[in-house]
């Protein structure tokens, strides 16, 4: 298991369409667990396999408090089956667009399809933080990211701070 280094913004890479998995074998298991050390590590409480530059359709959650006991949960190819009309606001923030939070309204509650690491397809209601989580990484899946349903103000101004930071490292690395 290891640690891998995170895909920041505007790394293009993070509006691929990540792959589905035909089946979960010893690779897929893997890279789970290299998602779940990097995400506990960050820390953080979801991520999608392309944050590290897998582009397969594999996400880690864990939405337990600090102090509570871990609640490790791995999708693999997660579907929206049913969502609420009912809206609800959260502070979103995104291991690839590090220290930036913004409230984004997404359905309340959700039904989400998947299959488990044991190969097995399941099924969860998720509301609350989870649901909110579960959405944000199933975008990740589809090259979107929480910035997307944000007003354009907002996201370009992001958008141009962090293109800065990356030339500026990109210079300091040639220099
Ligand atoms: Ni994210």
């Amino acid at each position: 298991m290891s640690v891998r280094p995170l895909v920041i913004i505007p790394d293009s890479r993070l509006r691929l369409i990540s792959e589905p998995l035909v089946r979960v074998d010893a690779k897929v298991r893997a890279l789970v667990e290299d998602m779940f050390e990097t995400m506990y590590d960050a820390p953080g409480i979801g991520l999608a396999a392309i944050q590290i530059g897998v582009p397969e359709r594999v996400v880690t959650i864990d939405t337990a408090r600090e102090g509570e006991e871990r609640s490790p949960l791995a999708l693999i190819n997660p579907e929206i089956v049913t969502a609420s009309e009912e809206l609800s606001v959260y502070q979103e923030g995104c291991l690839s667009i590090p220290e930036y939070y913004e409230d984004v309204e997404r359905p309340a509650r959700v039904t989400v399809r998947f299959m488990d690491l044991n190969g097995e397809m399941q099924e969860i209601e998720a509301d609350g933080l989870l649901a909110t989580c579960v959405q944000h990484e199933i975008d990740h899946l589809n090259g979107v990211l929480f910035i997307d349903h944000i007003s354009k103000l907002k996201r370009d101004r992001v958008v141009k701070r962090f293109t800065k930071v990356a030339k500026e490292k990109e210079r300091e690395a040639g220099a």
